[in-house]
């Protein structure tokens, strides 16, 4: 039986690559993304069907979907609403007629004065059919309160930002938008100066009938949050969690409301123009804060055998505070790390840099049951941090 391979190439998956599964996971492109095979090893060994996983930083949904899929309910929280949009979107997504009639419906919509350019950076960007669709789709979709807009959104957001000749739009990183200037200065440089011409209503009917392809995953109930994690975990009743997977944003690294600031323009928010203000957490104190606050409010919620497994940028700023956190909110727990093998799922490897080296580690609290897990997957306890990171 051919099985299929996540990105990282080194461990077989549940799925094979003809399954619905295998085309939803990969719904939504984001940075930090967990490869399947880490998602689906964490939710097979530390918990059972039924039970409960909890991701206060979800992004793009890898770990609710997840554990849905394995008949795990889970709850994914993300205060990014590109985040939430593909994270609900591949927890509930809408049957395919439905959202191909929406897409035709949305086609209809756009105006005359929707392909009018209102900047040099969407004159380059999209051609003026696109333009206007979007303009259209950012008019009329209520992603937010609609599960058929929020489906078609995810595959709008997905294609309206991606490499020349495969979405809607002119040669663009797709994980992660540049600032407008940038982008232009690059096209003119590179001499695209006209974006592709697509017709969107048939490229999307493309894409969507390829997702749909194997139809939807049999999954059990998980549920998106569009917040701030601590806050709304605060909001909640005990949610009986038995496994906390996740992977707080990185140190300095990057920045989650500027770096998705195309999408975010699509999902109706205004452009942030200063491009010098930013949330990648230079503020160490309130990056410590942020996860001192996360992961207390998770704790109320854990069972008592529950297991944490959070993976962590292998940066040493990021790594020492989430151990410091970790010990700091379960002072009781022994703590296991082990450095990551292959390459993530991120872009330096998909752009062809990046390579086999680790990049992150994995911080693992076993809880009851993780004991025999963590060493069968390669967990040492921590004596010295400093074994797993570069030098200073
Ligand atoms: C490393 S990414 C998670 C990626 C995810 N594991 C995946 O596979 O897509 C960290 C996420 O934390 C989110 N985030 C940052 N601060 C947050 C907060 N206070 N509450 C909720 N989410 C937050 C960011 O928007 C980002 O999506």
């Amino acid at each position: 039986m051919k099985r299929c391979r996540d990105v990282a190439g080194s461990r077989a998956l549940p799925w094979r690559g003809n399954t619905p599964e295998h085309r939803w996971y990969g719904l939504g492109r984001y940075y930090a993304m967990f490869p399947p095979s880490f998602a689906y090893d964490a939710v097979q060994g530390l918990t059972d069907p039924g039970e409960r996983v909890l991701d206060p930083f979800c992004g793009r949904g890898n770990a609710p979907f997840m554990a849905t899929t394995m008949q795990r309910p889970s709850i994914g929280v993300d205060i990014n609403p590109v985040g939430w949009v593909y994270t609900a979107a591949k927890l509930g997504p809408a049957p395919a007629e439905r959202v191909l009639g929406r897409l035709r419906e949305v086609s209809d919509a756009s105006r005359p004065q929707d392909r009018r350019s209102r900047s040099r950076f969407e004159t380059m960007a999209w051609a003026p059919e696109v333009r206007s669709f979007l303009r259209a789709a950012r008019r009329e979709l209520d992603w937010r309160g609609c599960a058929v807009d929020r489906t078609l959104m995810a595959f709008i957001m997905l294609h309206m930002q991606d490499k020349r000749g495969t979405g809607l739009s002119n040669a663009l990183w797709p994980t992660i938008a540049c600032s407008p200037a940038y982008a232009v200065k690059w096209w003119t440089r590179k001499g695209l100066l006209r974006p592709p011409n697509v017709d969107p209503k048939a490229a999307l009917e493309e894409k969507i009938k390829r997702r749909y392809r194997y139809g939807i995953p049999r999954q059990t109930h998980g549920s998106a949050v569009l917040g701030e994690a601590a806050t709304v975990l605060r909001q909640q009743n005990c949610l009986k969690v038995a496994l906390l997977l996740t992977s707080p944003p990185y140190c300095g690294v990057t920045d989650y409301w500027n770096d998705h600031w195309i999408r975010l323009w699509m999902l109706g928010y205004g452009l942030r123009k200063n491009w010098q203000r930013s949330a990648r957490f230079e503020n160490r104190d309130g990056y410590r804060e942020l996860l001192r606050d996360v992961f207390r409010e998770s704790q109320r919620h854990l069972v008592d055998s529950a297991a944490i497994l959070v993976r962590s940028d292998l940066r040493r700023h990021t790594a020492e505070m989430c151990v410091e956190v970790l010990k700091d909110v379960w002072p009781d727990e022994a703590i296991f790390v082990r450095a990551t093998t292959a390459p993530s799922e991120g872009e330096s490897v998909y752009h062809g840099h990046g390579g086999r080296r680790a990049k992150e580690l994995d911080f693992l609290l076993p809880g009851q049951r993780g004991m025999k897990w963590s060493a069968a997957n390669g967990f040492r306890e921590i004596s010295s941090l400093g074994d797993y990171l570069p030098a200073a």
